[in-house]
């Protein structure tokens, strides 16, 4: 019969082949579980409509116009899928900056020192990608023009992403206590809500976005409209 520890030794030679393999290995699979966590995190977030502080939920956001971002990369240049991605990408962009200009930078500019500075930069720089959004609506997927304003609006919103996770979040972060940032997160979970239904990036097969929204001005504008309530009130 063996002793105990000689029992033990064996049991941890035969039921732990990962942590034997090497701590690389370990460390790998404790990456990818975190990863998975986060996923689902994520996803009960943006399903459950709560959960997260305002630099959780935008940063999911940058996260999920990446992704689609990288879509358009994978495609071929011509691809008609590119273009679905694209509005989809727009509706994203214009959900993320309504929200933004509703309750992000209005926090900036009252909380954080040399705020103002930075939400002007941040709404110039909004302006400017939607501008490109615009443009972008004009061309379909086998237009050159089409694959230019993509790589300068991934360009413009790459851009962005990296300055607000930077440099404007770990400011805000410094300057607000967590429950306000709690606050925050729901104002511009709500902000996002308001708009119409949309497809999601996880759903790139049903119709593009232009043909769910009522027709008339770009899909810019039309989704500026119905989440802000513009043309509302005339
Ligand atoms: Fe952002």
């Amino acid at each position: 019969m063996p002793g105990p520890s000689e029992s033990v030794g064996r049991e941890v030679r035969n039921a732990t082949p990962r942590l034997r393999a090497g701590k690389w290995r370990g460390s790998r699979a404790v990456r990818g579980l975190g990863h998975i966590t986060g996923h689902i995190n994520h996803i009960k977030e943006r399903h459950m409509g709560h959960g997260g502080d305002v630099i959780t939920e935008l940063t999911t956001d940058h996260q999920e116009v990446e992704e689609l971002f990288t879509n358009i990369e994978e495609l071929p240049a011509g691809d008609r899928q590119r273009k679905v991605y694209a509005d989809q990408v727009t509706m994203e962009l214009v959900r993320h900056s309504v929200a933004e200009e509703a309750y992000l930078y209005p926090a900036v500019r009252e909380l954080v020192p040399g705020g103002d500075a930075l939400a002007d930069k941040e709404l110039e720089d909004h302006a400017e990608a939607e501008q490109t959004m615009k443009d972008m609506e004009n061309y379909e997927a086998d237009d050159p023009q089409f694959d230019m304003l993509v790589g300068k609006l991934m360009t413009e919103i790459r851009t962005h992403i990296r300055d607000e996770e930077n440099n404007l979040f770990p400011r805000l972060r410094e300057a607000c206590s967590p429950e306000m940032l709690n606050e925050l997160g729901d104002k511009v979970r709500q902000a996002k809500k308001t708009a119409p239904t949309r497809p999601h990036p996880s759903a790139p097969d049903k119709p593009p976005a232009n043909k769910i929204l009522a027709p008339g001005a770009g899909l810019v504008d039309r989704m500026r409209d119905a989440l802000s309530g513009r043309g509302k009130e005339s």
